[in-house]
């Protein structure tokens, strides 16, 4: 499988699939880092693993589709077959969304349909958690489509809320759950473990060798 992980920010979540790439055949490294942001520090993690990175800015294109056919081009490049979507801000352009239906994830640091859409990123989620007075959060991992959070759930984690939390300490929280969730979702996706039906993602069984008993 040929990834590429799109980030804005600090790159944990990139970070912790390329460590499950050290640790196992079955999770690959990403062969490519794209972001929309020249100081996200994703980049400097993508260069300490000699993975490639592009920066492609929506704003400095004069149309959404222009945006769209330089990121088709960035991924053709480098024969990219699956995305995540791993902390990247920018909405993705339909016709990218259609180019890897099936074959595009996103995490997200709710329990979706839960605290998920527009403008529900970082601590706004989890102060909206904690302001509801949910007593669990956690993380979900969808495939994406064309709206903000709406894709069928791969895989959630949950993690507890306590009385004392702060959005930055529920962050943290659901952080440590998103990167063993993350690298466990790549390596399905990886081993060709999943088969969607409309909403619903099935967990294939792990191939077992075939003894022929004659
Ligand atoms: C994660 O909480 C992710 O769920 C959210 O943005 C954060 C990214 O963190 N979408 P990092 O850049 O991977 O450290």
């Amino acid at each position: 499988m040929k990834m590429a992980v799109f980030a804005s920010g600090g790159g944990s979540n990139f970070e912790a699939i390329c460590r499950a790439s050290e640790d196992s055949p079955a999770s690959p490294l990403p062969v490519l880092c794209i972001t929309d942001r020249p100081d996200a520090g994703v980049l400097g993690r993508a260069a300490a693993r000699n993975v490639p990175s592009a920066i492609l800015k929506p704003s400095s294109f004069p149309t959404t589709e222009v945006f769209a056919e330089a990121l088709l081009e960035t991924l053709r490049e480098r024969n990219v077959d699956f995305i995540v979507l791993a902390g990247y801000l920018k909405k993705i352009p339909e016709s990218v969304v259609s180019a890897f239906e099936g074959r595009m994830i996103n995490i997200h640091p709710s329990l979706l349909p839960a605290f998920g859409g527009k403008g529900m990123y970082g601590d706004r989620v989890h102060r909206a958690v904690i302001d509801y007075g949910a007593r669990f959060s956690g993380a979900t991992v969808h495939l994406v489509d064309n709206s903000y959070d709406t894709g069928p759930v791969v895989l959630q984690a949950t993690v507890p809320v306590h009385e004392s939390d702060s959005p930055g300490d529920l962050a943290a929280r659901v952080l440590l759950a998103e990167h063993q969730l993350l690298p466990e979702a790549v390596r399905l996706f990886a081993t060709n473990r999943i088969r969607i039906d409309g909403r619903r993602v099935s967990i294939l069984p792990h191939q077992t060798p075939n003894h022929n008993k004659q």
